[in-house]
C-alpha cells in the first residue's frame, strides 16, 4: 500500500518535535500556591505534602528568592492565623497573617506578583468558607466579609485577589468593595468552577481548615456536572471576574476545554494538594518517574486550554522548561 500521509515525520527527532508542537508552556503562566504562619523562626514540612512547608513571614523569603532565581514570578498566599472565631475576623484584620505577608512580600520582591486568596475556612473556628447560620453557610451575610478580606488584602500590598468561597454573588460584591476602597485596577481571579473534591484533602491538612462539622457540598459544585460549570463561569464573568479558574485540574480537563471555549477572559487551572501527593507518594514507592508524571500533568491542563497554571510544583516546572523537558 502506498503511504503519503505518514504521522511519524513529524516525530523524527527533538528540534523537529519542538517545531511542531501543539501546546507551549511558558514560565510566566506559572503561579506558585505558598502558606504562611504565625509565629517565628517556622519551615515546617507538611505530611500529606512531602516538600511543601508552612513558612513564618521573616522566613518565607527562602522559598519567594528560589521561585524568582527560578523565573517563577506568580505566588498565592494562604494564610494559617493564630486564632479562629465564627466570622474569620483575622482574615480581614490589619495585622492577620495574610495581610503581614503582603506587606513584607511586596517590600522584599518587588519584582513577584502576589495575589490573595480570599476566603473564609482557614479563620473561622467551624472551618466553613462563610459566616454561619445556624448549621447553614449564610451565603448573603458572607458577602461583606469577603469584600471586606479582599479589601485588606490589597491594602496591605495583594496585586490580585481570588475569591475560592464559592458563595453566589461573591465577585460583584468584592468589585464593589475594592472600587469602594480606590482598588479598581485590583484584578479578581474567581475560582468559578471550583467541585466539592476530595482532592483537597491535604491542604486541609496543611491549612487546618476541614469543616468541623458537613462538608462543603452546599456551595461547591457537584462533581459530575459540566452545564453547571459554565454557568458559574458565565455569572462570575457578568459580575466582573477578570480571570475565571477551573479547580481541581487532572481529572477535570474536559471542564477546563469546555469554559476555555464559552469564556472571553483568561482561564486558570488549579492543580491541587490531592493531585501533588498522588503524585509525590507514587514516586516515594518507586512506581512512577515524578518529573515525566509532573510534566505531563502540566501538558494536558494546558492543552486542555489552560492560559494560567496554579501548582505546588511551580518551580520544578520552571527548572524542566528551562531544560527543555517540557515547554
Ligand atoms: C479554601 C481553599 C481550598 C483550596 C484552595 N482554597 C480548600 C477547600 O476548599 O477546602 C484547596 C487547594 C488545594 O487542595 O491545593 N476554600
Amino acid at each position: 500500500m502506498e503511504q503519503i500521509i505518514r504521522p511519524r515525520r513529524l516525530r523524527g527527532g527533538e528540534t523537529l518535535r519542538k517545531m511542531v508542537r501543539e501546546t507551549r508552556i511558558s514560565k510566566a503562566s506559572l503561579v506558585y500556591p505558598m502558606f504562611v504562619t504565625e509565629g517565628e523562626n517556622i519551615k515546617e514540612e507538611i505530611a500529606s505534602m512531602p516538600g511543601q512547608f508552612r513558612y513564618s513571614i521573616e522566613r518565607m523569603g527562602e522559598k519567594l528568592s528560589e521561585l524568582e532565581r527560578a523565573g517563577v514570578t506568580n505566588v498565592m498566599f494562604f494564610g494559617i492565623p493564630k486564632r479562629k472565631d465564627a466570622y474569620g475576623s483575622m482574615a480581614y484584620a490589619e495585622d492577620g497573617i495574610a495581610q503581614k505577608a503582603f506587606a513584607r512580600a511586596k517590600q522584599e520582591f518587588p519584582n513577584l506578583y502576589f495575589i490573595g486568596d480570599v476566603c473564609m475556612c482557614e479563620y473561622t473556628s467551624h472551618g466553613h468558607c462563610g459566616i454561619l447560620c445556624g448549621k447553614e453557610v449564610d451565603n448573603d451575610g458572607t458577602l461583606s466579609y469577603l469584600g471586606k478580606i479582599a479589601v485588606s488584602q490589597a491594602q496591605a500590598g495583594a496585586d490580585m485577589v481570588a475569591p475560592s468561597d464559592m458563595m453566589d454573588g461573591r465577585v460583584l460584591a468584592i468589585r464593589q468593595a475594592l472600587d469602594a476602597n480606590g482598588f479598581s485596577n485590583t484584578p479578581i481571579m474567581a475560582y468559578s468552577a471550583k467541585y466539592a473534591s476530595s482532592f483537597y484533602g491535604p491542604f486541609r491538612d496543611a491549612a487546618d481548615s476541614a469543616p468541623a462539622f458537613g462538608d462543603r457540598k452546599t456551595y461547591q459544585m457537584d462533581f459530575h456536572n459540566r452545564k453547571e460549570a459554565l454557568k458559574e463561569a458565565m455569572l462570575d464573568i457578568k459580575e466582573g471576574a477578570d480571570i475565571v479558574m477551573v479547580k481541581p485540574a487532572m481529572a477535570y480537563g474536559d471542564i477546563i476545554w469546555e469554559v476555555k471555549e464559552c469564556a472571553n477572559v483568561p482561564v486558570a487551572s488549579y492543580s491541587v494538594s490531592g493531585e501533588y501527593a498522588m503524585v509525590k507518594s507514587a514516586a516515594a514507592n518507586g512506581f512512577i518517574e515524578e518529573e515525566g508524571i509532573m510534566c505531563e500533568m502540566a501538558a494536558a491542563a494546558y492543552r486542555a486550554g489552560s492560559d494560567i497554571y496554579i501548582t505546588y510544583y511551580a518551580k520544578e516546572l520552571a527548572d524542566c522548561i528551562k531544560r527543555g523537558r517540557i515547554g
